[in-house]
C-alpha cells in the first residue's frame, strides 16, 4: 500500500503511466482506492468515497483513506469481502436515437449503458450526445483516460453530420469555421464542409452542451438531425445502431497516446 498520494510531478507520470501495459499485456499502475473501487464494478468514484469515509473498505487490513493509493499486489476489502480490479474495457457503441447518455434515467428511458449490458465490466460513457443524436460514442471504465479526453485541452476531434433546414451556402459555412458567438461564449474555429444541399459535416475540438444545434441555429440553419461519425479518430464502419465492440489494443495505445 502506498498510503500517501506521490508528489505532484510524480502523479502526472503515473496519470500517463496508467496507459503502461507490461510485457504480458497488463495494467500494472497504481490507483487511487475510489478509482480502484469503480474498477471492481463496486459504485461510481463518488460512491466509493463514502464507502472509504464510512470506513467500509480495508486495504491489507487496515482502514483505507480517500489519498490511498493502491495497485495489484495490495488485498482490497469491502465489509470484509475482498474485491478484485476488472480489467480496462473500451468500447465504441453506435448510439441510436432516443437513447439518453447517462448511467441511469430518473424518467425511465433507456441508457447507453443498458445497450452494452452484455459487458462484465462497468463503463460508463465519455461525454455526452443528446438523445435524439446517433453515432460514435466510447465508454469505458478508464477513468483518467475519460477525464484526460473531456478535457478540451486534448483537443479531441468530433466529427458531425448535420441535416438541417434551408441550404446553407460559402458565408453560413465561413462563419462556422470562424467561430460562432453563442450565449456563453465564442466557440473555437470549425471545419465545416457541405456534403449536400442540406447536410453539412463539422469537425469540432469542444463538447459544449447541444454545441453542434446551436452553431447551426445561429448561422440560420437549425438541425433537424445529428449523426456523429467519429470520436477521436473512432469510426463507426461495421457498427449498426444498438451495436457496440471493443477496440482493438492498437486503438487503446492511439487513445493513450494522446
Ligand atoms: N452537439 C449537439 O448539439 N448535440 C449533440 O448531441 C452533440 C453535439
Amino acid at each position: 500500500m502506498a498510503p500517501q498520494p506521490p508528489p505532484r510531478g510524480e502523479r502526472s507520470r503515473e496519470t500517463r503511466a496508467h496507459g503502461k501495459r507490461g510485457r504480458d499485456g497488463s495494467d500494472n499502475s497504481s490507483v487511487r482506492l475510489n478509482a480502484y473501487l469503480a474498477r471492481a464494478g463496486v459504485a461510481s468514484r463518488r460512491k466509493a468515497d463514502e464507502l472509504i469515509k464510512a470506513g467500509r473498505v480495508t486495504v491489507n487490513g487496515e482502514p483505507g483513506r480517500l489519498n490511498t493509493f493502491v495497485d495489484r499486489r495490495d488485498r482490497v476489502e469491502l465489509d470484509g469481502r475482498p474485491l478484485a480490479r476488472q480489467p480496462l474495457t473500451y468500447v465504441l457503441l453506435h448510439k441510436p436515437a432516443g437513447v439518453v447518455t447517462t448511467v441511469s434515467d430518473p424518467q425511465g428511458r433507456d441508457t447507453v449503458v443498458e445497450l452494452v449490458a452484455g459487458l462484465e465490466t462497468r463503463v460508463v460513457p465519455v461525454g455526452r450526445l443528446d438523445a435524439d443524436t446517433t453515432g460514435a460514442l466510447l465508454l469505458t471504465n478508464d477513468g483518467e483516460l475519460a477525464h484526460r479526453l473531456a478535457h478540451p485541452r486534448y483537443e479531441v476531434e468530433k466529427v458531425y453530420v448535420a441535416e438541417v433546414e434551408g441550404e446553407p451556402g460559402d458565408a453560413a459555412l465561413r462563419r462556422l469555421e470562424q467561430g460562432i458567438e453563442l450565449d456563453d461564449g465564442p466557440t473555437a474555429p470549425a471545419r465545416a464542409r457541405r456534403l449536400g444541399p442540406h447536410h453539412v459535416e463539422l469537425s469540432i475540438h469542444e463538447g459544449r452542451k447541444h454545441q453542434v444545434k446551436r452553431m447551426l441555429a445561429e448561422v440560420g440553419h437549425p438541425v433537424t438531425r445529428l449523426h456523429r461519425s467519429a470520436y477521436a479518430g473512432l469510426r463507426l464502419e461495421g457498427l449498426e445502431p444498438g451495436q457496440w465492440r471493443e477496440l482493438e489494443p492498437f486503438e487503446v495505445e492511439r487513445l493513450l497516446a494522446r
